[in-house]
């Protein structure tokens, strides 16, 4: 090889090396573009974890510190109730913003509990001291009627007398065991709903046929915890209400399952409206309260008043065939 050849080799070998040095220093740029990137990526990714972090962080304080105790707050006076006035929202563990509107409810709850206590002893004391003289009162009808049994007229005013005076009682009566059951059950033990639903079937057998109406009985075994006294009391009314207000021929049906009774009748028929009212203290059908002869119309209220003191749930609606479809919700043991 000549010296000039050489050279020229030489020569492009020094280019090869400039070229490469070129393509070396453009992939280090492209190399430096690439982590530039991937950094920034990196960065952006990091910063919406930690963006998400930090919204669950605040979230969860949030919920805990503020939201808990509002909760709790709204829970303890949605279930508050006639039955429960004695219970209060915790204090414990709420900021202290929410510790004065905490004590600014239980003072009202305070206040709402000793009305409502007033009031109920009120009726309770008043319908108690009403017995002596009803009592009283029909003795005496009861003696006068015994000595002038020759007389007539005065047989006829007796009658009526003690008639007055027997739904006086009712009332009275009626009015004491609303006071009782708004109290609320204290000491509940488990009661077998079937067979407290069948006895006072048994007691009513009599009126049914004196009505000509049929008792149907459907009865599984169920236990409620809950007063004895106070859930007989309620079976009674629906059951005497069911054949009392029923047509000749007709039935009533009562159904006891683990979700709770319901006592199903013919009838004349009630619209859809009417029904609720119904539940209302001195409300009946026939709106006529001068004359108490069929009842005080406290027989419903009394019914829905014990099945709230058992933490239960009252649907009442018109019957197919007339009559009414009462379901009583009680929450099994
Ligand atoms: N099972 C039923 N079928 C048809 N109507 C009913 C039934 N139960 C109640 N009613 C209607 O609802 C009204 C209110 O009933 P509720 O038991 O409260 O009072 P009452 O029976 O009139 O009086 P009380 O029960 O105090 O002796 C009744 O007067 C009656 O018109
Ligand atoms: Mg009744």
């Amino acid at each position: 090889m000549s010296l000039g050849g050489w050279l020229g080799d030489r020569f492009a070998d020094l280019r090869w090396w400039w070229d490469g040095w070129d393509r070396w220093d453009e992939s280090l740029m492209n190399r430096r573009a690439f982590w530039a990137v991937l950094g920034t990526v990196g960065l952006v990714i990091a910063l919406l974890i930690a963006l998400v972090v930090l919204h669950q962080l605040i979230r969860t304080v949030v919920n805990e510190v503020v939201l808990r105790p509002l909760k709790t707050m709204q829970s303890v006076l949605r279930s508050t109730g006639p039955q429960n006035l004695g219970q209060r929202v915790p204090t414990a563990g709420a900021p202290d913003q929410l510790t004065d509107l905490t004590l600014t409810i239980n003072d009202m709850l305070d206040r709402v509990a000793l009305s409502y206590e007033g009031q109920r002893r009120f009726a309770a004391n008043a319908s108690h001291e009403l017995r002596t003289p009803l009592a009283v009162q029909r003795a005496l009808v009861e003696v006068t009627m015994v000595t002038e049994e020759d007389n007539p007229a005065v047989d006829r005013l007796g009658r009526e007398l003690l008639l007055v005076n027997e739904s006086s009682e009712a009332l009275i009566e009626g009015l004491l065991v609303l006071a009782e059951s708004d109290r609320g059950v204290s000491g509940a033990i488990p009661v077998r709903m079937d067979e407290l639903a069948d006895s006072v079937l048994d007691r009513y057998t009599d009126l049914a046929a004196r009505h000509e109406v049929s008792l149907r009985r459907a009865l599984q075994e169920s236990i409620v915890p809950g007063d004895p006294l106070l859930l007989e009391r309620m079976l009674g009314n629906l059951v005497h209400n069911a054949i009392k207000y029923n047509r000749t021929g007709g039935w009533v049906e009562v159904a006891v399952t683990s979700n709770g009774v319901t006592v199903h009748n013919t009838g004349r028929e009630i619209l859809a409206h009417q029904v609720a009212p119904l539940f209302e203290p001195f409300r009946r059908l026939v709106a006529d309260r001068t004359s108490q002869r069929e009842g005080a119309g406290l027989g419903l209220s009394i019914v829905r008043s014990i099945t709230a003191a058992h933490h239960g749930t009252v649907d009442a609606r018109p019957g197919q065939d007339g009559g009414l479809h009462v379901e009583i919700g009680l929450p099994a043991s």
